[in-house]
């Protein structure tokens, strides 16, 4: 009877919510294809505004922010592109993802950071799926390597962030770039690389999170006995809170593990982890998460949290069939399409897609601003649905 009731105020949601002309900005998930549209048409005035040899960041006071290519988010402009090419078929995005792939290769030998799932396979390993391509393959391939090369056998995991001799860091978004390694495994036949990922997930199975599934963000492990020196966190209000980015890198990390391995303890932790989500008190009737699920109910939400969020319940849905996962994702992408995309002005939000992301409260930085990964997975989970 729950159930059915839950099923009717979904759907009495969704009629008075998914028209069109309810929508503040005219679109609907209802018709993704001119959300797309749209996106594509955002995109292609921010490469009019970009160096050539810069990636997009944020919009900040008026300004364009923007990265080289050793920033962890600088393969979600191209990756972006690449799903908008795919859906609009437009060369032009296929052109810029070119033009950025001469500034980006190089980062295949960066060792000095865990983000190359992020920087290579959403990037080259989009491009190398929609195109096969032997280049894309040696570049994802050095790419896999470099991220192995901080793997420890002591700690059994891959380092996240260098630190001082005596720690090793690891944080929960690196269950993101295991997906690289499984790639590698199956491309190269070497099963190192399956072993570093699934040993990786283990021990962040093991240690990362707390009883009610919530996680930590930064475990900080001895380099030499892997003992956990402390637990804390960088980006969240506090050490003991649950960091809403950092839950749905988990989610999605967990689910994306099962998807490459079949071993059912990830989806368990995967499906504990989408039901500690769902079941927040703190988490808004619209199902946009506050930046931090422990902070106070006003405060700012994070539209990349929602997006990865999204993007993750969709593809657990497609292991775990539960009406309240498709649901729910179907609840945060309406709610972003309606009121955090900006088309009021021309220009308006540095020509990104969505408003309000929350970067790194704590420091300050990229603070309720357009994030380039809360694009890059709004549209990966408008294109899932
Ligand atoms: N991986 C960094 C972040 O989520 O902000």
């Amino acid at each position: 009877m729950i159930r059915i009731c839950v099923s009717l105020y979904i759907a009495a949601f969704l009629l008075q919510n998914c028209s069109v002309n309810n929508s503040r900005n005219g679109l609907s998930i209802n018709n993704p294809d001119k959300i797309f549209e749209f996106s594509a048409d955002q995109y292609k005035k921010l490469m009019n505004e970009l160096p050539e040899d810069r990636f997009p960041r944020s919009y900040e006071d008026d300004s364009l922010i923007t990265s080289n290519s050793s920033w962890w988010c600088s393969g979600f402009y191209p990756g972006t592109l690449l799903h908008l090419y795919e859906e609009t078929g437009d060369e032009e995005l296929l052109m810029e993802v070119k033009r950025k792939f001469e500034y980006l290769e190089k980062e295949q030998y960066n060792t000095d950071t865990h983000d190359l799932g992020f920087m290579m396979f959403d990037s080259f390993g989009h491009a190398h799926r929609i195109n096969p391509n032997p280049e894309y393959e040696e570049i994802l391939i050095n790419s896999a390597k470099s991220l192995a090369s901080r793997y420890s056998p002591e700690v059994k995991s891959i380092r996240s962030w260098n630190s001082d001799p005596g720690d090793f860091l690891v944080i929960i978004d690196n269950m993101m770039n295991l997906d690289l390694l499984f790639w590698a495994a199956e491309t190269t036949g070497d099963s190192s690389y399956y072993n570093i990922a699934v040993t990786h997930a283990n021990t962040t199975l093991q240690n990362h999170f707390r009883e009610d599934n919530s996680s930590w963000h930064v475990l900080n492990y001895d380099p030499e006995t892997g003992e956990i020196q402390n637990k804390r966190t960088e980006q969240g209000l506090n050490d003991e809170s649950a960091w809403a980015r950092g839950q749905a890198w988990g989610l999605y990390g967990f689910t994306e593990t099962y998807g490459n391995t079949g071993d059912q303890r990830y989806l368990d932790q995967a499906v504990s982890i989408a039901e500690f989500l769902i079941n927040q008190p703190n988490l808004p009737e619209d199902k946009i998460p506050l930046w931090d699920f422990d902070a106070e109910t006003d405060a700012l939400r994070d539209a990349s949290a929602a997006a990865i969020m999204a993007s993750a319940l969709l593809e657990l849905d497609s292991y775990v069939s539960h009406s309240d996962y498709y649901d729910t994702a179907l609840i945060i992408l309406e709610n972003l399409t309606k009121n955090y995309i900006a088309i009021a002005k021309p220009g308006e939000n540095g020509n990104f897609i969505l408003k309000h992301g929350v970067g790194h409260l704590p420091a300050n930085s990229e603070v309720d601003v357009p994030l380039t990964y809360a694009d890059y997975y709004f549209i990966e989970a408008l294109r899932r649905l």
